[in-house]
């Protein structure tokens, strides 16, 4: 019986170590595997996939999405990598995480990505647009993706130990806001709540959601903070505000929300314990020359704009620019892959201190910890 199961342990794990050595994927980067796995929670930010068969209009696995990906299109939202690959990559894993619909068998120990475009916080955020995998979703999705667990490890404590190991990234309400509060014609939240009101109902839920996620295991959480959303191009071209660079009421809006994240992670830390939980701040990783790293159109998506029910994204089979990489945007709401770059670099090693509170993912991941108590210091 014990040595069953130490052998079903063993055979598991070898089955990890085999197919990370013996991979036929893709790419990527040299350098140790810093933490054992990697699990991703969000919107189309993060979202590899999970989409392509959901009756959405919330759907990037056509072209010209993924024309610089090497697989073409895939259902990531942007022209290339987006910031989850990215942060797969300087984590030092071989090649990309998962999406739940398609992940198989032990490969789910490496990590699973759950992210699903048009998805929110409220179960509602998105709806006008289709099926979506909501918050709430994902970490039922999740609990499915421990129980495989369990059971192929034969212990629910060994599965929890496992998972107190591994990175979680969290990037939602952006459609709580764009496919939501900002919808008036589609969703009453706007009627019901004033901005700072709604604020705080948004993050009320949140936080009872990242809760959530620590009891089933989670220890190591980078929580995405949202970004300006009244400077992105659907937004300017929804508003009419095609003179001012943002419109100043979507971001004093979405400011209050952002407001609350600190607290919000001081509160996980304080109460959950053993938990890290940071903050990773898009308006400060924002901040910086964007000609410095060849961006020099910032307001024009890069690709040919679809007028039908995804507003914003890409026409299906249109054109793109061919210079991509001076592009911000690649459609409507989403970066090209240069800027998801940064925002991997920068929530990985903080070039400002505002970057990540209380510290980055770097130190999420240990190893600059490891490090420090290496040198002495
Ligand atoms: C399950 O794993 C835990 C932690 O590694 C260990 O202490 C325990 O003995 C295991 N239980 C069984 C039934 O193998
Ligand atoms: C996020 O960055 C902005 C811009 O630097 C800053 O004003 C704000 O205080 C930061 N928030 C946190 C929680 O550090």
């Amino acid at each position: 019986m014990a040595t069953s199961k130490i052998f079903k342990i063993w055979f598991v794990l070898l089955l990890v170590v085999l197919m990370n050595l013996i991979s036929p994927f893709l790419v990527v980067v040299k350098g140790e595997q810093q933490v054992p796995c990697l699990f991703i929670m969000g919107d189309s930010l993060f979202d590899n996939g999970n989409n392509n068969n959901l009756l959405t209009a919330a759907k990037a696995n056509y072209p010209p999405y993924g024309i610089d990906f090497p697989d073409g299109p895939t259902g990531r939202f942007t022209n290339g990598k987006n910031t989850a690959d990215f942060l797969a990559e300087i984590l030092g894993f071989d090649r990309y995480i998962e999406p739940f619909a398609t992940v198989k068998g032990v490969e789910m120990f490496r990590g699973v990505n759950y992210a699903s475009g048009a998805a929110g916080i409220r179960d509602e955020s998105g709806i006008h647009l289709g099926d979506r995998i909501s918050l709430n979703r994902q970490l039922r999705n999740h609990k499915v993706t421990i129980s495989h667990m369990s059971t192929l490890l034969g212990n629910k404590t060994l599965t929890k130990e496992y998972l107190s190991k591994c990175i979680y990234i969290v990037g939602m309400g952006n459609n709580d806001y764009i496919n939501n509060y900002l919808m008036p014609q589609f969703y009453p939240s706007s009627h019901l709540y004033k901005p700072e009101k709604y604020a705080k109902l948004l993050i009320q839920q949140y936080s009872k959601q990242l809760k959530s996620l620590y009891r089933y295991g989670a220890r190591k959480v980078a929580v995405f903070g949202v970004g300006s959303l009244g400077c992105i191009p659907a937004e300017l071209e929804l508003y009419g505000t095609k003179d001012s660079i943002c419109v100043d009421s979507i971001n004093s809006a979405v400011q209050k929300f952002a407001d609350k994240f600190k607290p919000m992670i001081d509160d996980l830390n304080s109460n959950l314990p053993d938990a890290s939980f940071i903050y990773i701040n898009q308006t400060s990783i924002a901040i910086g020359d964007p000609s410095a790293i060849g961006l020099t159109s910032l307001a024009e998506p890069c690709c040919e704009i679809s007028s039908f029910i995804a507003k914003g994204q890409c026409s299906n089979g249109g054109g793109a620019c061919s210079d991509r990489a001076s592009h911000y945007f690649w459609d409507g709401f989403h970066p090209t892959e240069i800027p998801n770059n940064v925002c991997a670099e920068r929530a990985y090693t903080a070039l400002l201190p505002t970057d990540a509170y209380p510290f980055d993912i770097s130190h999420l991941a240990g190893s600059a910890l490891n490090k420090l108590a290496q040198s002495g210091a």
